[in-house]
């Protein structure tokens, strides 16, 4: 059908398709890539925002023919001057971190402000309500609105900050950039001749797959590549700690989650992939599923993965006579808690794109949280030398522990490599949710015991989590539960199994917090049970139990330096007690994460400083941007080291040098990227200060490579247990209102240095907002091992209009092995926060809860969010 409608000022005539979205036109046929795709056709993320006829309207669960005749703007649209605004507001408020859902809220942002040139904080939350943001916590983007209608009024508002010195709230790389959504995604490259790929998915979580005939798929015009495992050169299995994990199922194979690859298509346009896709015959028989992971570890059950038991891996940490000093207790609790399994719900999902370059190399982009690895298992499964890939991140839309493992570069540069075509391979929002692993369900059941006054004497902690299909690195979210069992703590006596086992649900793997938050919510909950029981104040408690230099962390490791946990209880005191005098209802809880993989494992920070000839110094490093502020951060330390001004400095992260440092994991980028880069810089400053400029110095490349080796492995029979290289250390505490809702957090953290308030600060709002979803609303059960819904208001992910006031007070107790004192904090903001809200719900109705999420809770019903229709 033709339609004719003006956009942006200009007419445009298109012969959309039937049933195609508004979205569909503007991206594909159109060109402008401001409005987003985070959910077609769900309408419920906010991304895909544009104006018709003057209307903020979510443009993917538009019809296109219904814009015939109307008047479409995008942010490439709105006049240069407020254009500029926009960009400085969203700057200077720091009000972004990974930017995907940014566009669309600033566009929401005009209509706002150019309704109400005063809006109040509350009628910004209101009018977003359509919009999700996983980064923000929502704080800092309703920050910028204010900042916005503030220059719309024409009053003087705050530049965004250039000075990056550590310690300045430098704005983000790009900020302004993303915020008009003119920073291209991995979905919004588009070169002459590109291909376009898709992925046909197993619908069942067991079965064996007899026949897979393409013929069909083939034959359907437009077509240029229907590949399977058949076509595979190199090694078909990958993964990131073991080769488990298939890039495609072949004929004669059981497929093991719903999320497993059968075939991968290309074609000239999407819609033509997405349709061959369909045709792809797969026959199978299916097989009884194991679903859950006790019922895996039984001898009589189906072994679900052919390269190992089900039993993944078993964690042992064993201290003291756990059996004598329980017995010895004045008090002893005990019990069992239980966490969700949840979705990381990035608002970008899964995009790769690969092309044959001119030297004979395949040129790989991806979002991915390690682009070596990517590099890496790309090659062998294409079977050719990792020189042969020039891998380059395009800096995600967000990704929490998500992107780690493999997801569609494999079939990409496959298809790139068969068809010698430019080609890009997008999954839906239902295909990521289905393929990418989630944050592990675990049960636990905790004994601990305390003295007369209140001082822990044992943890006995026995756990078990479901990994779901593939190994991805559950074995490892395991091993730091079991780590972090005792908490922020001094435990002289430690007893702690846990398990993680190979199911037929979605594989389960990193997600922020990585098996702290689960072990945080049992070990937290017990603190509250036995402060009840010896009579205590839940802070005395936690007071008289906290870490100090040369107490012993859960795996044994004495904490010789920057233990912060007393700085971040101090914090919150005045706080605690203020709400308990004015008759609140609080809960408590401390947390401390790793920073830093450790556990044996050597890890690298590597970063080049490039002198180019334009006088631009090019900042290589190994890790990945993925809305953290990492380039950013690493921006200030190369002022810091070079005394050179920020705007000299261009982040890249690419292939040109050999600079694989792992995953962006554990918390451990600006720890060891930045140390890295001050090394680099150091020696940049060095020529500097002889007398050299950089124009002299055009071509030179500054190194700097950090090792860390000095960890040991948990259970390891060393004399000096250490298995982290530091710690992250918080406080949280959750105000309620009189009937029940979090009106109030207040969550002092121990950064060591801060490095950049604003970015610091609202990693822990983001943090937050995630952890209040993971303690009332977020779940992603899956029955029958299909997850129970695919739709973004059901995973109960929290608006902005359902986030209580944040106040985050960063407290720094400088970290010896980070950069200048720093030390991660990525991971940690969310680590206490379910148990706070518990500890705060009980305070207000006296049920202890012990479930996640905790959805009966007069918290969890006041929250605007969806819930899942179908049974679970
Ligand atoms: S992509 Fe349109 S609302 Fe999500
Ligand atoms: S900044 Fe909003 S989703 Fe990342």
């Amino acid at each position: 059908m033709l339609i004719e409608f003006t956009l942006n000022g200009a007419t445009h005539r298109a012969d959309v398709r039937p049933g195609e979205s508004l979205l569909e036109t503007l991206r594909e046929r159109c060109g402008v890539t401001s409005p987003k795709d985070g959910c077609r056709p769900q309408g419920q993320c906010g991304c895909c925002l544009a104006l018709v006829d003057g209307n903020p309207k979510v443009t993917c669960a538009m019809p296109a023919e219904s814009a015939a005749g109307k008047s479409v703007v995008t942010l490439e649209g709105v006049p240069d001057q407020e254009r500029q605004q926009i960009a400085d507001a969203f700057a200077a408020a720091a009000g972004l971190q990974c930017g995907f859902c940014i566009p669309g809220i600033a566009l929401r942002a005009k209509a706002i402000t150019d309704k109400d040139p005063v809006p109040s904080r509350e009628a910004i939350a209101k009018a977003i309500d359509v919009h999700l943001c996983r980064c923000t916590g929502y704080v800092k983007i309703i920050d910028a609105i204010e900042l916005l209608a503030k220059a719309k009024r024409g009053e003087p508002v705050p530049a965004p900050c250039t000075d990056g010195r550590v310690g300045r709230p430098l704005a983000r790389v790009n900020a302004g950039q993303s915020a008009l959504g003119d920073r291209p995604y991995v979905d919004d490259m588009v070169v002459p001749g590109m291909l376009h790929g898709a992925l046909v998915l197993s619908p069942h979580p067991r079965a064996r797959v007899k026949r897979i005939d393409t013929s069909r798929a083939r034959a359907l015009p437009g077509v240029q590549a229907v590949l399977t495992a058949a076509d595979v050169p190199g090694e078909r299995w990958y993964g990131l700690l073991y080769n488990d994990w298939p890039g495609f199922v072949s004929e004669g194979e059981e497929v093991r989650y719903v999320g497993d690859v059968l075939a991968a298509v290309a074609a000239d346009d999407r819609h033509t992939a997405r349709e061959a896709a369909t045709l792809v015959d797969v026959e199978y028989e299916v097989l009884t599923p194991v679903l859950d992971p006790v019922r895996a570890l039984e001898p009589d059950a189906p072994q679900v993965n052919p390269t190992h038991a089900n039993l993944l891996s078993r964690s042992v940490i064993q201290r003291g006579d756990v059996a004598a000093a329980l017995a010895a207790s004045a008090h002893v609790v005990s019990g069992t808690w239980a966490t969700q399994r949840i979705e990381h719900l990035f608002l970008e999902p899964e995009s790769a794109f690969a092309e044959p370059m001119a030297d004979g190399r395949l040129r790989l982009c991806s979002q991915g949280q390690g682009i070596f690895d990517d590099r890496r298992q790309v090659a062998s499964f294409l079977g050719i030398p990792e020189e042969r890939i020039f891998a380059e991140l395009v800096p995600n839309g967000g990704a929490f522990g998500g992107k780690e493992d493999m997801s569609v570069q494999a079939q990409t540069a496959l298809l790139a490599h068969v068809t010698g075509r430019p080609v890009k391979l997008t999954l839906s929002r239902e295909e990521s949710i289905r393929m990418h692993p989630k944050r592990h369900p675990i049960t636990m059941h905790y004994t601990v015991g305390c003295d007369a006054e209140g001082r822990l004497t044992a943890v006995k902690a026995r756990m078990i989590g479901d990994s779901g299909a593939y190994a991805s690195v559950g074995g490892k979210v395991l091993e730091r539960a079991a780590g972090h069992a005792c908490g922020p703590y001094r435990v002289p006596n430690v007893d702690v199994e846990s398990l993680a086992a190979y199911t037929n649900n979605p594989p389960c793997g990193a997600m922020r917090g990585f098996g702290a938050n689960q072990a945080h919510f049992a070990i937290e909950g017990c603190m509250d049970l036995l402060a009840k029981q010896a009579g205590l104040d839940r802070f005395e408690i936690r007071w008289r139990n906290a870490l100090e230099v040369g107490d012993p962390f859960t795996t044994g490791q004495v904490l010789e330096k920057s233990v912060g946990i007393r700085k971040t209880l101090q914090a919150v005191k005045p706080h605690y007690d203020a709400a308990i005098r004015a008759g609140k209802k609080v809960g408590l809880a401390c947390g401390i994460k790793n920073s830093g993989i450790g556990n044996g494992v050597e890890e690298w920070g590597k970063a080049r400083l490039v002198v180019e000839r334009d006088g631009t110094v090019s900042l290589y490093n190994g890790y990945t941007e993925m809305g953290q502020g990492l380039l950013t951060v690493l921006v200030q330390f190369a002022v810091e080291a070079t005394g050179l001004p920020p705007s000299t400095f261009v982040p890249k992260v690419d292939s040109t040098f050999d600079l694989g440092c792992g995953q962006t994991t554990g918390s451990r980028a600006t720890l060891f990227g930045g140390r890295a880069v001050l090394e680099a810089g150091a020696k940049l400053r060095a020529d500097l200060d002889a007398g050299r400029t950089l124009a002299d110095l055009a071509g030179r490349i500054y190194a700097g490579d950090v090792v860390t080796r000095d960890t040991t492995a948990l259970g390891a029979k060393v004399a000096k247990i250490k298995t982290h290289t530091a710690f992250g250390y918080a406080t949280q505490l959750v105000i309620l209102d009189g009937d029940g809702r979090v009106e109030r957090v207040v969550a002092a953290h121990d950064v060591g240095r801060v490095v950049n308030p604003a970015l610091c600060a609202g990693q822990v709002e983001g943090s937050i907002h995630m952890g209040l979803g993971y303690a009332l609303t977020e779940e992603l059960p899956c029955p029958g091992g299909m997850p129970a819904t695919f739709k973004l208001r059901e995973l109960g992910v929290l608006r902005a209009r359902d986030m209580p006031v944040v106040e985050v007070i960063l407290v720094e107790e400088p970290e010896p092995e980070g950069p200048m004192g720093a030390k991660g904090v990525g991971e940690i903001g969310l680590v206490p926060t379910a148990a706070a809200v518990a500890s705060a719900l009980e305070a207000f109705d006296g049920v202890r809860r012990m479930t996640l999420p905790m959805k009966d809770s007069p918290a969890a019903r006041a929250m605007s969010v969806g819930r899942i229709r179908a049974a679970t």
